[in-house]
């Protein structure tokens, strides 16, 4: 089973399975004299971390990283920093429960990966899903930490914007409270109603889909590549290749569909710091595959959880019909915690074509260009 790995020069290969014995990665193409700690990775870890309210699943997985390469103590500063090599950095699984899965390891649940792995490669780790279980976002989560060290001033944030038809208010919008509610909710009323609505899905046996945003602040203007490198196309892969992503919008997205030209395209104004300003951004921050400087803007739409309590009709491995019920333990809402991994793999994005921006162009054009002959 190929495409393990992941980027250009910024690159990771993960490995394991959800009821394995460890999952990890290994980052290629760091460069050297990045500091970097455990802790800081466990930080990023700690909030996709399963088992943190009654909300998610209550797995309990410690998620703890060691650096088992790639790093060295830097004499000038006695910090521990990158060395230019491989880091691999490994999470043991603690707590599998496979049995919950013995039942149903002929059956394939409906919305889940069993049936075309089996058709593909005549077997499936049905434990937790194998590797086809979002526990392997975790080595993303890993790999992300580290990414996001690589653009210098760069912040890549996001948030949980609709739960079901519910959307958030935008106008209540206020990061500080992203972190303050299990749902990475940036409205407080909404987060709230959260609470008793995905209550009320739990206990009904049943699950729901939700909408992220993500926003990446600080990516300078000119980083980015055109044509078959475009920078939305990657940032659009790479987050339709989270678990249980079906739809992926940058800027206006779908919206643009209604739009007319003279409202879709950002002016632009001449700002006091001798950049450009433009006085919108429909384009969520990247034109002809290149970031012009705004804010990267990113939403995707993730399915309600397949695994549910509610009885489905499915076939078997051997051809016959069935029905399946998903006992174990479930996320009845896995886009909350596809919220620190869609940060990662925007992190990740953005440090692959940093490190390909610097290859290629010089970095210090000065724009504005002198006029000719003036
Ligand atoms: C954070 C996260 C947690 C997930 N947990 C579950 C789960 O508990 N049960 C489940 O059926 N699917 C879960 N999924 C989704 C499956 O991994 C995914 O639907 C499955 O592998 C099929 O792939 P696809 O939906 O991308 O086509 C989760 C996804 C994410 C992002």
């Amino acid at each position: 089973m190929s495409f393990n790995t992941f980027g250009r020069l910024f690159r990771f290969t993960s490995f394991g399975e959800s009821h394995g014995a460890a999952i990890g990665c290994v980052v290629d193409g760091c460069p050297p004299r990045i500091p970097v700690t455990a802790e800081e990775i466990q930080v990023e870890l700690d909030k996709r971390r399963p088992g943190q309210s009654r909300f998610t699943t209550q797995r309990q997985e410690p998620d703890a990283v060691k650096i088992m390469s790639g790093v060295f103590t830097d004499e000038a500063t006695g910090r521990q920093v990158t060395t230019g090599t491989p880091i691999m950095l490994l999470i043991e699984n603690v707590d599998q429960r496979s049995k919950d899965y013995s039942d149903i390891k002929d059956k394939y649940r409906p919305g889940h990966a069993h049936y075309v792995y089996d058709v593909k490669y005549g077997l499936f780790d049905y434990r937790g899903g194998g590797r086809a279980s979002a526990r392997e976002t975790a080595a993303r989560v890993a790999a992300g930490a580290i990414a996001r060290k690589i653009v210098p001033g760069l912040t890549v944030r996001a948030a949980l914007v609709q739960m079901g038809p519910h959307k958030i208010d935008r106008s209540r919008w206020d990061w500080d409270e992203v972190g303050k509610n299990p749902f990475f909710c940036p409205d407080p009323v909404q987060a709230k109603f959260f609470e008793t609505y995905l209550d009320g899905i739990r206990k009904s046996g049943s699950s729901i889909g939700a909408v992220i945003e993500v926003v990446a602040e600080g990516v300078p203007a000119g980083l980015g590549a055109p044509v078959y490198g475009k920078l939305d196309a990657d940032l659009a892969s790479a987050l339709m290749g989270i678990n249980a992503v079906k739809a992926v919008e940058i800027g206006d997205g779908m919206a643009v569909a209604e739009l007319r030209g003279e409202d879709n395209a950002d002016e632009m104004q001449m700002g006091n710091d001798g950049k450009p300003l433009f006085l919108s951004n429909h384009a969520g921050g990247i034109l002809g595959g290149i970031a012009t400087g705004q804010p990267i803007v990113a939403r995707f739409a993730v399915k309600p959880t397949s695994s549910i309590l509610t009885p489905r009709k499915t076939v078997d491995r051997y051809g016959n019909n069935t029905e399946v019920v998903t006992k174990g333990r479930h996320d009845p809402c896995v886009g909350i915690r596809a919220v620190p991994i869609a940060e990662a793999m925007v992190a990740c994005v953005l440090a692959d074509h940093y490190l390909m921006h610097r290859a290629q162009v010089d970095d210090a054009l000065p724009w504005p260009f002198a006029k000719p002959g003036v």
